[in-house]
C-alpha cells in the first residue's frame, strides 16, 4: 500500500516538472514573441522617420487639396480611435489590479442590466456614426467638380501615358500641372490594373482595363513630385514611376505649347545620323516621334524625350551613359520589359543617343 502511495506520489512530482518546465517554455515563447513584436515597431518607426527626412513621398506632408482632406481625416479618424485605445486599457488596468482574485471577495453579477446593455450599444455605435460622417464628408470634398487643367492618364506595362488629346499631345512617365489651378484625369489601362499615385497630391485611383476612373485635386505647393504604381501590375511593378511638376501657371502653358510642338530637327553631327537611321530599324514599330515616319503607340511617345528627367519610367536618370546603357540591352536595366534589345553597331547606339537626347 505505502508503495503505491509513493509511486503515486512520484508521478505527480514528475508531472507537475513536465508542467512546470511546459509553463517556463510558453513563457519564454511569450518573450521572445513580445520582443520580436517590439522590434518590428521600432524598426518600422525608424523607417518612417527616415522617409520624412529624405522627403520621399509622405502621405503626412500634403502638398494638394486632396492630399490634405486625406491627411486631415487620418489624423481625426487616428485621434478618435487613440482615445478609445487609452480608455480601453485604462478600464483593463482598472479591473485587472481592482477585481484580481482574492478568496473572500465573489464577482458581481450584471447579466440582464438594461441600462448598461445599452450604453455599451450606444457609445460604439455613436463612435461609428462619427466616422461614417468624417469618411463620407472627406469624400465628397475630393470630388471637384470644375477643373481648368484636364489630361488622360493610361497605365502600361511599366510606363504611364499622360494625353494631352485638345492640345495634340502625348508624353509619357513626366507632367507638369500649374499651382493653385484645378486638375482633373481621366484614368485609364492598357493591359492590367495599374493604381494611380501621387501620395503628396491624393488619394490611390486605380487603372482599370475597360474603365475610365477619375481623380481631381489642386496642387498648392510647387515642386516636383514622386509618383508610383500601387497595385502589383507585373515584374516590373516597383519600377512603374513617374514625376508630377508643380510649376507657375505661366511655366505651365508655355510647357503644354512647346510639347504640342513636332519633334526637333538634329543639328549635331551624330544626331542627324541618328535622326536618319532610327525611321529605318525596329523603333517606329512601337514609339512615335512626330513630325517623323515613326507612329507606334505601343510604347512611350518620343517626340520631346530629351527634356525629361527619367528613363524607362525612372529606372535610369535621363543622361547621354545611361540612355546608352538602355538602348545596349534594356532587359539588364529593366528585366522583362517590353522593349526588346536591338543589336547595333555602337556608333549607331551613339547615334541615337544623340539624337534622342537632342529631342528636347
Ligand atoms: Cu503598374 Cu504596378
Amino acid at each position: 500500500m505505502a508503495e503505491g502511495g509513493d509511486k503515486a506520489k512520484r508521478e505527480r512530482g514528475e508531472r507537475e516538472d513536465v508542467r512546470a518546465g511546459a509553463g517556463r517554455g510558453s513563457r519564454r515563447h511569450l518573450t521572445a514573441r513580445t520582443l520580436l513584436v517590439a522590434s518590428t515597431w521600432v524598426i518600422m518607426l525608424a523607417l518612417a522617420g527616415t522617409a520624412a527626412a529624405a522627403s520621399h513621398p509622405n502621405v503626412l506632408n500634403p502638398a494638394g487639396s486632396a492630399a490634405h482632406e486625406i491627411r486631415t481625416l487620418a489624423i481625426q479618424v487616428f485621434s478618435i480611435l487613440s482615445v478609445v485605445l487609452v480608455t480601453v486599457w485604462i478600464l483593463l488596468a482598472y479591473v485587472i489590479v481592482k477585481g484580481r482574485r482574492r478568496p473572500e471577495s465573489k464577482a458581481s453579477q450584471t447579466s440582464g442590466n438594461l441600462s448598461i446593455e445599452i450604453v455599451w450599444t450606444l457609445i460604439p455605435a455613436l463612435i461609428v456614426a462619427v466616422l461614417f460622417f468624417l469618411t463620407v464628408r472627406t469624400t465628397q470634398q475630393l470630388s471637384l467638380p470644375v477643373a481648368s487643367v484636364r489630361f488622360d492618364v493610361v497605365g502600361h506595362q511599366w510606363w504611364w501615358e499622360f494625353d494631352f488629346g485638345p492640345q495634340g499631345f502625348k508624353t509619357a512617365n513626366e507632367v507638369l500641372v500649374p499651382d493653385d489651378r484645378t486638375v482633373y484625369a481621366d484614368l485609364q489601362a492598357a493591359d492590367v490594373i495599374h493604381s494611380f499615385w501621387v501620395p503628396q497630391m491624393g488619394g490611390k485611383v486605380d487603372t482599370i482595363p475597360g474603365r475610365v476612373n477619375h481623380i481631381s485635386f489642386t496642387p498648392l505647393i510647387k515642386g516636383t513630385f514622386l509618383g508610383e504604381c500601387s497595385e502589383f501590375c507585373g515584374v516590373q511593378h516597383a519600377q512603374m514611376r513617374f514625376v508630377m511638376k508643380v510649376v507657375t501657371p505661366a511655366v505651365y502653358i508655355a510647357w503644354v505649347q512647346h510639347q504640342g510642338q513636332p519633334a526637333a530637327t538634329p543639328t549635331g553631327a551624330q544626331a542627324v545620323a541618328g535622326g536618319q537611321l532610327m525611321p529605318t530599324i525596329a523603333c517606329g514599330s512601337c514609339h512615335t516621334v512626330r513630325g517623323t515616319t515613326m507612329h507606334g503607340t505601343f510604347a512611350p511617345d518620343l517626340t520631346h524625350f530629351g527634356s525629361r528627367g527619367g528613363i524607362g519610367a525612372y529606372a535610369m536618370v535621363n543622361t547621354p551613359a545611361n540612355l546608352l546603357k538602355w538602348l545596349q540591352d534594356p532587359q539588364a536595366v529593366k528585366p522583362g520589359c517590353q522593349m526588346p534589345r536591338i543589336p547595333l553597331p555602337l556608333q549607331q547606339q551613339q547615334e541615337l543617343v544623340a539624337y534622342l537626347e537632342e529631342l528636347k
